[in-house]
């Protein structure tokens, strides 16, 4: 749809993709990583990001807790605005990946219509990661304590608590708990860039 733009018309750049990648060295993606707070999304982030790097690949990680600070501190975590929240962050994040960038987009982005609405918009170059650990390890982390205020009852609406996560149903990687254990940042990190690596 049109949305409320009327008159609007597609500007296109003089310097084509395809001559970004070739410049970069890099196709342009998004690793998109989803799961309930205290998870480990955004070390995963963190570890990925610093892999990459390594090997000469340029990313740039979009966090939901970051992002929240700007482009979306106007939002809160009723239901509409997580769903605006994840929709600004897919528009953001396919500009970076049409920039060539290795986009790392970390949000619990609960809901999976609105993780698949990111996905139509890029085609191909969209990887779900799902950590799928339990609540329980979740909790007995809780890193900012709000799980703790959560079950208190002085946070509503809390991912997993009394507002609903909703697990992939067709990731392109899960990662989990391996005899009661969680796999190492790095290890995790080295999963996702064998899958890219992999996918060219
Ligand atoms: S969402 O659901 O995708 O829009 O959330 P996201 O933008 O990733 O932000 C999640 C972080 O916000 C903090 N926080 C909450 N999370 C879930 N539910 C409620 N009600 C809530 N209130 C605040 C929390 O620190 C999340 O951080 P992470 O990094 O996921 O632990």
């Amino acid at each position: 749809t049109m949305g409320n733009s009327t008159n609007i018309f597609w500007q296109e750049s003089p310097v084509g993709k395809l001559e970004r990648q070739k410049l970069l060295n890099q196709k342009g993606c998004v690793v998109w990583i989803t799961g309930l707070s205290g998870s480990g999304k955004s070390t995963l982030a963190c570890s990925l990001s610093r892999e990459l790097h390594t090997r000469g690949k340029l990313s740039y990680i979009l966090d939901g807790d970051n992002v929240r600070h700007g482009l979306n501190k106007d939002l809160g975590f009723k239901a509409e605005d997580r769903t605006e929240n994840i929709r600004r962050v897919g528009e953001v994040a396919k500009l970076f990946a049409d920039a060539g960038l290795i986009c790392i987009a970390s949000l619990i982005s609960p809901y999976r219509k609105d993780r698949d609405a990111c996905r139509a918009m890029l085609p191909d170059a969209f990887i779900e990661v799902f950590m799928n650990m339990p609540l329980a390890l979740c909790e007995e982390r809780d890193p900012k304590g709000l799980y703790k205020l959560a079950r208190a009852g002085k946070i509503k609406g809390f991912t997993g608590i009394d507002d609903p996560y909703e697990p992939p149903l067709n990731c392109e990687i899960e990662l989990n708990q391996k005899d009661g254990v969680c796999p190492t940042p790095s290890a995790m990190a080295e999963e996702v860039v064998t899958y890219l690596e992999d996918k060219g």
